[in-house]
């Protein structure tokens, strides 16, 4: 029962730390606004929560203005073209994202009239909505109780309770731990104030402990184990694949992009066009007639599974002799580098002052 009271106290704690220190964000209701009567905008916390699974808050304000901008509700989202929305998410790094976005803005609008609905089932059965996003949604925007856990709680748990487990391995138990801090009301509040108390306090690196409202309760602190939790993962070697890629300038001033198959990797994304990525660099097959310059430049990117080193060959051509869809050619000067996916802006980086 002690230990009852003490979670209550926890969390009530957090909570009104959140009030008074919670960061101002655009798809935020602040809890003054809240006193006014105002209520989050489901279509905003749905956007903000899918961009924030893979970029950290500041990466995702500028991004999230310029999205709301263009795409202010479902409807307009539903209607936007496919490719305009994935070379909007290409500047944030991962692309399956977009599209199912966009799938499940088309399903909003064929079935729910455009509304996000709150039943968790229902949510869970939408394109990219999954556990973290559904709980996040219903206790953000509807205020309904949720446990809602993501990276940044689970190393608040994990450092509170000191669970000596790599994270992925200690899932249930931290849920059962973030089950008891949950309130039963203001679910929503209370995930946002783990989390900004997680960027703000209790960061991965070099936590913030003097200042730590709780860290009377924090059992990792008791016990010197705040730096060594969560235990890190044994770090597996991950793969590396090799090939070529292609930056090639069509005379006066165009460059040649290729748009990707739909399927795999950067599937349906614009980029330079490369060789496979193999274990194994081999000699490439020039995918066209140019005047070609191996640069010994290579572009390293590193994605979930394996990383990727490209070395840069420039080809430079007169004309484009081929009208083969399978390429097309931007013009130099107005083309924007962000609807591109990072690995290859990191290629225009290292090929344009070649
Ligand atoms: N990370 C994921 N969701 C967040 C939110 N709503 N506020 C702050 N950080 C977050």
């Amino acid at each position: 029962m002690a230990h009852l009271i003490e979670m209550a106290t926890i969390t009530k704690i957090l909570l009104q730390w959140y009030f008074k220190n919670g960061r101002v964000l655009p798809w935020r209701v602040s809890p003054k606004d809240a006193e006014t009567g105002k209520t989050p905008d489901p279509y905003k916390i749905w956007i903000s929560e899918v961009m924030l699974q893979q970029t950290t808050v500041s990466a995702v304000i500028p991004y999230f203005e310029q999205f709301m901008k263009k795409w202010d509700s479902v409807e307009k989202l539903s209607q936007a073209k496919e490719n305009d929305i994935l070379a909007f998410w290409a500047g944030l790094g991962y692309y399956a994202r977009g599209r199912n976005l966009f799938k499940c803005a088309r399903e909003l609008n064929n079935k729910f009239d455009n509304k996000i609905p709150n039943d968790k089932k229902t949510l869970l059965d939408l394109p990219g909505i999954g556990e973290y996003t559904a709980s996040a949604i219903r206790a953000i925007a509807f205020g309904e109780r949720e446990v809602v856990i993501d990276a940044n709680i689970e190393r608040v748990v994990c450092r509170l309770f000191k669970i000596e487990k790599p994270i992925k391995k200690s899932k249930k138990e931290i849920r059962e731990y973030a089950s008891k801090l949950f309130p039963e009301f203001c679910s929503g509040d209370f995930a946002q104030a783990l989390m900004d108390f997680a960027n703000a306090i209790c960061r991965p690196s070099k936590p913030i402990c003097e200042s730590c409202p709780i860290s009377r309760s924090c059992l990792s602190l008791k016990l010197g184990e705040v730096e060594n939790i969560p235990v890190r993962p044994i770090k597996r070697n991950i793969p590396i694949r090799k090939g070529y890629v292609f930056f090639t300038k069509v005379k006066p001033n165009k460059l040649l992009l290729e748009r990707r198959p739909s399927e795999g990797i950067l599937g349906g994304l614009l980029g330079f066009p490369t060789t496979k990525w193999e274990v194994k660099k081999n000699k490439p097959n020039l995918p066209f007639k140019a005047n070609w310059t191996f640069t010994k430049r290579v572009v390293k990117h590193q994605f979930s599974h394996f990383k990727l080193e490209l070395e840069i060959v420039i080809g430079e051509k007169e004309t484009l002799e081929f009208d083969n869809s399978k390429y097309l050619t931007v013009e130099h000067q107005n083309f924007d580098l962000m609807s591109l996916p990072t690995l290859m802006r990191k290629v225009y980086a290292k090929a344009i002052n070649h």
